[in-house]
């Protein structure tokens, strides 16, 4: 710490700063000089704007980036519409939205497929034709995307979590190199291809149709703490110059398309503008937490958000839970129960749940707490913490989770439901999980005659 230990080394160049606006040339002087669009590029390159945001939006939230292409990306074929692609997805149809409190042991690696193929959506909500919605995948693979193919998603950001392996992200303004306790976020629209440098890799995709993923805001923190905006890498300019036809998927209102693109999907030469893939180091999370009793919201852990339509209410806000020290007096250090208006979808990415370490076959487990639904530490943890000493405690620094908090309720696909297992409580015949009542209402007669 404050930074983490990768297996792979990461040999790309970036920029750095979130929000800030960038520029890149992976020629040098490819970027016109004091204007967008002279009338003829002196490299022979066209000029391409993508709009992240409305052109009226405040400057705060206005996303615009110019590129300078090879080929323009209007030099495609008509679409197709790939009817039995896995992502292929309806909310209205193909979702139950259920009470129950579930978790999924980590899922089946998919080696014969690529990023794209061996995403798996487990729920969503929403709609993504009105920009309001969440969904949630489960990606696995084995192989690289092929040289000349390229996917974007028309319906929302993606927030990719690797948990194993490692993901090599060819996107149209540059590449980045994402390992696992490493986020990085592909804004909607954009353009990219996933090759694996270590071979297999796990992980989850967070979707967001309304909005896009930002840091939050810090009131009364001040301006340093949680996810700093310098941490934030921005890839640099980076170029395929080649005439072989790129296969084009889209996945636009949950259905996906395929055209064919003349070139390369990732000939932008120079770029700048602030509307960018970017990646972040969780590891450099600068945690906050109480000091001297209790404990506070898990929202103080918040490394991104997103709003949805409704004020005060995130469409996502993805927190960290990871290494930090607890060193609260008089206080149980677990999570109290409770039940959340927001639901709560939960990953380990390795070593353990907050303070709960797990055996090496549950890393890459996720959960799901829906809307309401009571949720809780079990009935030993439970007991263990009201009675063990306290004293100051690290969680490890292997320990590092996520918690996706949502303003929606999860329905889920049929796929996902069949291999959720109760997470909570348990039957009649276990006791309900085996809270022990220790309830005794004659201390409180005691304590007034002391
Ligand atoms: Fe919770």
């Amino acid at each position: 710490m404050p930074s983490s230990k990768f297996a792979i080394e990461d040999r790309n160049r970036y920029a750095t700063g979130l929000n800030s606006y960038h520029e890149s040339e992976a020629i040098a002087g490819a970027l016109p000089k004091a204007q967008n669009l002279p009338q003829k590029h002196h490299l022979g390159l066209y000029p391409e704007r993508i709009s992240g945001s409305s052109f009226t939006a405040k400057r705060a939230v206005n996303k615009q980036t110019f590129m300078w292409r090879v080929l323009p990306s209007a030099a495609q074929s008509s679409w197709t519409q790939v009817p039995d692609h896995p992502l292929n997805q309806n909310f209205h149809t193909d979702l139950s939205f259920l009470p129950d409190q579930l978790s999924w042991k980590p899922f089946k690696i998919e080696t014969d497929c690529n990023f794209i193929d061996g995403l798996r959506l487990i729920g969503g909500a929403g709609d993504a034709t009105i920009k309001n919605g969440v969904a949630y995948y489960s990606f696995s693979c084995g192989v690289d995307m092929d040289e000349q193919t390229a996917f974007y998603s028309a319906d929302g950001d993606w927030l990719i979590v690797p948990q194993i392996g490692a993901l090599d992200i060819q996107t149209e303004l540059g590449m980045l190199r994402v390992r696992p306790r490493e986020i990085c976020v592909v804004p909607r629209g954009i353009r990219f291809r996933v090759t694996l440098p270590s071979g297999q890799t796990r992980g989850y995709v967070i979707e967001t149709f309304s909005g896009h993923f930002d840091v939050p805001e810090l009131g009364i923190i001040g301006s340093l703490g949680l996810a700093n905006l310098r941490d934030f890498e921005i890839p640099c300019a980076a170029f395929t110059d080649t005439d072989a036809v790129t296969t084009l998927l889209v996945k636009m209102a949950g259905k996906v398309s395929r055209a064919s693109l003349k070139g390369s999907a990732f000939n932008a030469v120079a770029w700048h503008g602030t509307y960018y893939p970017f990646k972040y180091d969780l590891g450099k999370f600068m945690t906050m937490g109480s000091t001297l009793y209790d404990h506070q919201d898990p929202s103080i852990f918040t490394v991104l958000t997103c709003p949805s339509d409704k004020p005060d209410h995130p469409a996502v806000d993805f927190i960290y839970i990871g290494p930090r020290w607890l060193v609260m007096e008089d206080t149980l250090h677990v999570p109290y129960f409770h039940r959340n208006t927001m639901s709560e979808f939960a990953a380990v990415i390795s070593g353990g749940f907050d303070t709960s370490p797990m055996p090496e076959e549950l890393i890459g487990m996720c959960m799901l707490h829906n809307g309401m639904s009571t949720h809780g530490m079990s009935a030993p943890v439970i007991e263990h913490s009201m009675n063990k000493e306290i004293k100051p405690e690290k969680i490890p620094d292997d320990h590092v989770a996520v918690l996706v908090e949502s303003c929606y309720p999860i329905g889920l696909t049929e796929w996902a439901r069949k291999l959720g297992e109760p997470d909570v409580g348990g039957d009649e015949e276990n006791d309900f999980g085996g809270y022990k009542r220790v309830f005794d209402a004659s201390l409180a007669l005691k304590g007034r005659m002391q």
